[in-house]
């Protein structure tokens, strides 16, 4: 029997043009650059403009994969976006990002699994291509937390900035290269440790994030380790056989405890914590973008993808690009 694969074609990303540096927040919030810097590697972040939503940020990324891809919205027959700032409560972001690109056949939603959304989501597209009929997926990772953050707490507005990320999946039989596994898991024991105190059916309200920092580091280097090294045992790979870690950006420290459990070098790891800051679902592919287009991955090269956030949700991917 042939084997189908989840092929990507294609990827991109999209910054919002505005820049907050550590010192601009410390002006208005009691922080300071040497703080931010120390703790979590963050040394700047993007904050979307007024007027700029989750879907204009999702549909650029979409527009930029397509053109890496060499494909069109026609090519598309499905558009899954991982979001947890959508545009509103309803219509889905994804159906918005369907019209922004003019696409007029197939099937559009988002997925809420918060900062591990992109992982969902690349989980989802890579079942459905294989089940079919479907041969083209549009993941997408699009976040404004700007929106949703609390701007007089300290303790997490430093940490989030706005983005996104996107990927083309394709069906492709005896490929080579494409998703080789993925881990998902959820403990919904822990989902008062890292939420929004909002929503339409509680508080009829947005909210604001709310975090334990300390207790949800804990948790994420664990659990991402475990992730990795169980999304690559099932398939009888050790994790020091991948070429790149590809992590969610939420703290550097976080990224270095995980490579060292797993014996990766530094230079293995892809951080962008630094410019992004932690821009939740789309964390993973803006960093996935950023080493394809700066020619660190290369076709061929076998990559983990992992992420960790609310709820608590992780995950891992494993697959040769
Ligand atoms: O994407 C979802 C996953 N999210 C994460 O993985 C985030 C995980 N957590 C973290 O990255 C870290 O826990 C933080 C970066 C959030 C915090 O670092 P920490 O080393 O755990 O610091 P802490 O929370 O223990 O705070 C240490 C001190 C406290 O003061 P006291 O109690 O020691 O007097 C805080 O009040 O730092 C204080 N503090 C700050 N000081 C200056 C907290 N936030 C700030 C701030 N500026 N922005």
């Amino acid at each position: 029997m042939s084997q189908i694969r989840s092929v990507i074609s294609g990827v991109g990303s999209y910054l919002p043009e505005r820049i907050v540096t550590n010192d601009e927040l410390s002006k208005t919030v009691d922080t300071s650059d040497e703080w931010i810097r120390n703790r979590s590697g963050i040394h700047e972040r993007r904050i979307a403009a007024d007027g700029q939503y989750t879907s204009d940020l999702g549909t650029q990324a979409a527009k930029n994969a397509l053109e890496d891809a060499g494909l069109s919205a026609d090519d598309l027959d499905l558009i899954i976006v991982a979001t947890t700032t959508p545009d509103f409560t309803f219509p889905s972001t994804a159906t918005i990002i369907q019209e922004n690109l003019g696409m007029r056949q197939g099937a559009a939603f988002d997925i809420q699994a918060v900062c591990s959304g992109f992982i969902y989501a690349v989980h989802i597209a890579d079942a459905m291509l294989k089940a079919g009929p479907y041969k083209r997926v549009l993941v997408i990772g699009a976040e404004t937390f700007s929106r949703i953050l609390d701007w007089t707490d300290r303790t997490t507005c430093v940490l989030f900035g706005d983005g996104a990320g996107a990927m083309i999946l394709s069906r492709e039989e005896n490929a080579e290269n494409g998703i080789i596994n993925n881990f998902i898991r959820s403990d919904g024991r822990y989902c008062n440790l890292l939420q929004v105190d909002g929503g339409p059916s509680r508080t009829q309200t947005v909210g604001h994030v709310r975090m334990e920092g300390k207790q949800v580091f804990k948790h994420a280097v664990k659990d991402i380790a475990l992730a990795m090294k169980s999304c690559a045992a099932e398939v009888d790979l050790e994790p020091s056989a991948i070429d790149w870690f590809v992590p969610h950006q939420a703290n550097q420290r976080i990224l270095d405890g995980v490579a060292r459990q797993l014996g990766l070098k530094p230079e293995q790891v892809i951080s962008t914590v630094a410019k992004h800051a932690n821009t939740s679902a789309a964390s993973v592919p803006l960093a996935f973008d950023a080493a394809v287009k700066d020619g660190r991955i290369k076709r061929n090269d076998l990559i983990m993808l992992e992420a960790f956030g609310g709820g608590f949700t992780w995950g891992a991917t494993l697959l040769r690009y």
